[in-house]
């Protein structure tokens, strides 16, 4: 029979203790953007010629997306935060669904493949944690763009018809604003015949970050960053150097990890235009905000409850929102937050209620009535953003808290507990 401490070590998974209350000062690094990162290197398949990306945060994501492009005979080499990528002998394969349902973000490649090759077989990525998430705005576009594609058994086969494999440029306009629609559509039409256009755009930071690194790969984009993006097609792109924006949704995280510990808190870098929507329910809810050269300065006073509502860039991002509302579980007074983009990311609620947050949930709003002080748990997150609140709501704890979900958070933030602890947090890794 196993013993106490056998049991004890065998339903144990890896988590971090978190001991709670204690205020961070200096400053928070924040790391190049995973989400534009992960499109800069799908964006890396449309040319045979080299390409640096620097700035590239260390995640299990990125390792994904790079055992990915090696699986298609990528030549790829990582030294610290510069990715070395070059796409000359690029096989058609059809990507292992494994791969692909662990990283959606994979999908991705599909625009580049049929644009440098002519073909691409990608299976389904599928739902995840959060929602269904599914791909229709990105086939449609393809298909506007001359592509012929079939879905069978969970797989996308997708070819471009006539001699030359050339997709031809179109006037695509997008049902919703897909931030992976947009990237895919981009990707395909920036090698095409003729003019395209896309409207009904996505205007997230990461499309500018996409059209910035294919205009300097000889690309032709006008407009990304607006509802409407004009792609003229060119014959073929060239190699560069890359460095990827900051990302604003680790940035984000930081500046709520100063307002949940009422600590005065340095975060850079960061572009302060990608964070409007947050910084405005920052200053809100009684915080501070200097911002420098390159970075914010957070003084946190008393929080009070404000109520958000997550929106397609510029509002407010529901990568945030769980972060957002373990801050206004420890708020003076009401908020309701309620969750548009996404009909399944409300799974740290019930997290958060074993801290002690006093939190009613209504299909997907949230009405939060904020406590004096949370107390220490084990608590688990569910998704990557959802483990972020987990430590935020535990860094402002009574108490050591247990937070499970690491393979979440290692997808999405680099370094995390190193970097908070060097701010002054105390957590350790198991
Ligand atoms: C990207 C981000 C993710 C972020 C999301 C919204 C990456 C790798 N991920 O995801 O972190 O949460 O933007 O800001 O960049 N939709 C459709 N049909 C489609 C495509 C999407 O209805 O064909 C819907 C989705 O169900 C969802 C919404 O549009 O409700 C947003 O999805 P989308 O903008 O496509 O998000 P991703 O690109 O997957």
């Amino acid at each position: 029979m196993p013993n106490a401490a056998t049991i004890s070590k065998r339903i144990s998974k890896p988590h971090l203790e978190v001991q709670g209350n204690y205020a961070l000062s200096g400053e928070l690094k924040v790391s190049g953007a995973k989400n534009s990162a992960l499109v800069l290197m799908a964006a890396s398949l449309l040319t045979e010629e080299k390409l640096l990306l620097e700035n590239v945060p260390q995640l299990t994501d990125i390792e994904g997306m790079s055992e990915i492009l090696l699986t298609m005979g990528v030549n790829l080499r990582q030294e610290k935060d510069e990715l070395h990528i070059q796409a000359a002998d690029l096989h058609h394969v059809e990507l292992p669904y494994e791969l692909v349902h662990g990283l959606r973000a994979s999908f991705f490649c599909i625009g580049p493949l049929l644009a440098r090759l002519g073909r691409a077989k990608i299976p389904l990525p599928g739902g995840c944690e959060i929602g269904a998430r599914p791909v229709l705005e990105h086939i449609k576009g393809l298909k506007a763009l001359g592509a012929y594609i079939n879905v069978e058994h969970g797989v996308v086969t997708a070819s471009v018809p006539g001699t030359q494999k050339r997709l031809k440029g179109t006037d695509v306009v997008l049902d919703c604003p897909s931030v992976g629609a947009t990237e895919t559509i981009l990707m395909a039409a920036v090698l095409a015949e003729g003019q395209s256009s896309i409207e009904n755009a996505a205007q997230e930071p990461e499309i500018q970050d996409l059209a910035k690194l294919l205009n300097c790969m000889g690309a032709n984009i006008s407009g990304a960053g607006g509802p409407k993006i004009t792609i003229k097609g060119v014959k073929q792109l060239h190699g560069c150097n890359y460095t990827v924006m900051p990302d604003r949704i680790e940035a984000g995280t930081f500046l709520i990890a100063a307002a949940i510990t009422r600590s005065k808190l340095n975060v850079a870098p960061v572009i302060p235009e990608h964070l409007n929507a947050v910084l405005q329910k920052l200053r809100d809810c009684g915080c501070d905000l200097q911002i420098n050269e390159d970075g914010i300065e957070i003084t946190p006073g008393e929080i009070e409850g404000v109520d958000i509502t997550t929106q397609p860039f510029p509002g407010f991002p529901t990568d945030l929102q769980a972060p957002f509302m373990a801050l206004m579980a420890t708020a003076k007074g009401t908020s309701v937050i309620t969750e548009k983009i996404y009909e399944n990311r409300m799974k740290h609620v019930p997290e958060l209620q074993r801290m002690g947050a006093s939190i009613r949930l209504q299909g997907n709003t949230a009405v939060i009535e904020g406590v004096p002080q949370l107390s220490a748990a084990p608590v688990s997150g569910g998704d990557l953003r959802s483990t972020a609140a987990m430590v935020l709501a535990s860094l402002s704890a009574q108490g050591v808290s247990k937070v499970e979900g690491l393979t979440h958070l290692d997808r999405g933030y680099a370094a995390l507990e190193e970097k908070l602890n060097q701010a002054g947090a105390r957590i350790l890794r198991y």
